[in-house]
């Protein structure tokens, strides 16, 4: 018997259909030539198979202005919905450049909220993908306001969801900065590109001559700007490291990452670990082969890894737990603190403390850079973001100094003054106000100035300072340093520290929010 809603059914079918051909096929082969997926094929990559619901398939624009009323799109150029990345719920939302180049209409803005105040009630990731002409031109203020929408969503979202973007196309204009609000972006070389102002404008207010790619390019944000966490090769490897990248971090900011069976770490690790630190101070080391030898599998997914080399950061696993790293990189500039590298940790440490992360620091560094560079970019105030990120942390913390603690330096990486929770030194470790050399020229001046050798006068107080405070042990008595430790044991150290104080509760005092210093 012929059902009496067949062809009520029929229409819906239709419209689906309708729906799934986005802005027609040739747009869909101009952008397959290229080198990008369409927005629903970049969803099937990401959500697990058959996840994916939709939500406001059939939303259209309601623009009139120049001759609009006769293009409209089902969709209205963004999809967006719910689905799951290894059985977890997430809100995503894809644009679609084949429908007006993907730029965001006021309906278009309304469909993203609309899952962003779900994903938010339901305390859920946001994952946007993002590929856009920027503010549809045609709808004028309405794709402002649009946008504005988006950000105070973004904003209020801040610590509460993790928020996601990967850049896959276009993104110019004020269209960056929802992206800049979210916790991570992840760009395609080649594909895609994030600018303020394009490259004519360049050209135009400043006279410089400047390609998309040099200006606004993965590989430019990833290396220069550091507005980018992940360059990679292509689509499907920014989809790929999502999925990474969401399994180190819980739902929502009561929740806890999740615990996964315990990998063993790589052959060999306790004895490389006892063997990397170098005879002599100055000889450079790589604390990612640290990282490397701790750490379950030898798994680290390393953030912005081409952005300041002096710091190393990133997420890994310590006996199935979820942990972010924090390291200096005694191979990158002597792992020195500088603008870039304060930055740059600084954002990490306030992720993984919103998101109830248990951070490990591992501490080898010889103090703040120096020079005018530095201090008219405003070191003090980028160095004490640092100081600040990590002292208002209330997530499990943990910190091994490997070898130099110097200064400044030694307090703001994750000290016991400012709330570690253990604080482990190796045997190599040296903490002081500086350098053996630097500190013996200071406070032997004298005795270095009235020798008849003044070159063997220094080498010898050199050799004393050293002797006194290039150990472990001054700090240890104190307390300052819980336990001096063979690097061979740190791993299992580091496991156990972690799990006793896996359920730590710790507050700040109550305040509206903080004034870090921006
Ligand atoms: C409406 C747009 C559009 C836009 C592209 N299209 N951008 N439609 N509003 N902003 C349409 C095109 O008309 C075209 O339609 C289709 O999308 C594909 O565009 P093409 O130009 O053919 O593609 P391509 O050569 O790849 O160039 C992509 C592009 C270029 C570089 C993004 O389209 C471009 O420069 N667009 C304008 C970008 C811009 O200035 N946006 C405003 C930024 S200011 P058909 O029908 O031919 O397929 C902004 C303010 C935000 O965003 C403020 C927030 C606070």
């Amino acid at each position: 018997m012929q059902n009496a809603n067949q062809a009520k059914f029929q229409q819906l079918q239709s419209l689906r259909e309708e729906a799934l051909k986005l802005g027609g096929e040739a747009r869909i082969a101009a952008q397959h030539k290229k080198g990008k997926l369409t927005a629903r094929e970049r969803l099937d990559l990401l959500l697990d198979k058959g996840s994916f619901q939709e939500i406001g398939m059939f939303v259209k624009h309601q623009c009139s202005n120049f001759g609009m009323s006769e293009q409209r799109y089902l969709g209205d150029g963004v999809i967006t919905g719910f689905g799951t990345i290894n059985g977890r719920t997430v809100y995503v939302f894809s644009q679609d450049f084949t429908v007006f180049g993907g730029s965001l209409s006021g309906a278009n803005a309304a469909k993203i909220c609309k899952i962003m105040d779900l994903a938010m009630k339901n305390g859920c990731p946001i994952i946007g993908l993002n590929d856009s002409g920027g503010a549809r031109i045609q709808e004028g203020v309405d794709s402002l306001g649009g946008y504005a929408d988006i950000f105070l969503r973004n904003t209020l979202a801040s610590g509460v969801v993790p928020q996601i973007s990967a850049i896959l196309g276009p993104c110019a204009g004020g269209a960056v900065y929802s992206p800049a609000i979210t916790d991570f972006i992840l760009m395609a070389k080649n594909t895609s590109y994030m600018f303020v102002t394009g490259p004519n404008v360049v050209k135009t207010v400043t006279h410089e001559e400047v390609s998309f790619e040099e200006l606004g390019g993965a590989e430019t944000h990833a290396t220069k700007s550091g507005v980018a966490h992940f360059a990679c090769e292509n689509e499907v490897e920014v989809i790929e490291t999502i999925k990474k990248l969401l399994s180190y971090m819980p739902q929502n900011c009561e929740d806890r990452p999740a615990d996964i069976a315990e990998v063993p770490p790589l052959p060999n690790a306790g004895e490389t670990l006892d063997n990397i630190i170098p005879d002599s101070p100055n000889k450079p080391y790589s604390m990612r082969e640290v990282i490397a030898n701790l750490v379950d599998g030898g798994e680290f997914l390393e953030v912005q890894k081409d952005f300041a080399e002096s710091i190393v950061i990133g997420f890994a696993r310590l006996g199935g737990m979820s942990v972010g790293i924090v390291a200096n990189e005694p191979s990158g500039l002597a792992g020195v603190l500088g603008i870039k590298s304060s930055r740059k940790a600084a954002r990490f440490v306030r992720f993984c403390d919103c998101f109830n992360i248990p951070l490990l620091t591992l501490v080898d560094v010889p103090g703040f850079l120096p020079g005018t560079d530095q201090e008219w970019g405003g070191i003090i105030v980028h160095g004490a973001k640092l100081l600040y990120a990590f002292a208002e942390a209330t997530v499990p913390k943990i910190t091994v100094i490997t070898r130099k603690a110097y200064g400044g330096a030694y307090d703001v990486m994750n000290s016991k003054h400012i709330r570690g929770d253990f604080n482990f030194a190796w045997p190599t470790a040296e903490i002081a106000v500086m350098g053996a050399q630097g500190a013996a020229e200071i406070i032997f001046k004298k005795e270095i100035d009235a020798a008849p050798d003044k070159d063997a006068e220094l080498k010898k107080k050199t050799e004393e300072f050293e002797r006194l405070f290039a150990n472990p042990y001054l700090a240890a008595e104190k307390g300052y340093i819980d336990e001096v430790i063979y690097p061979r044991e740190t791993r299992e150290r580091l496991i156990r520290a972690f799990r006793a104080i896996k359920y730590k509760v710790d507050t700040n005092p109550r305040k509206k929010h903080g004034n870090i210093p921006l």
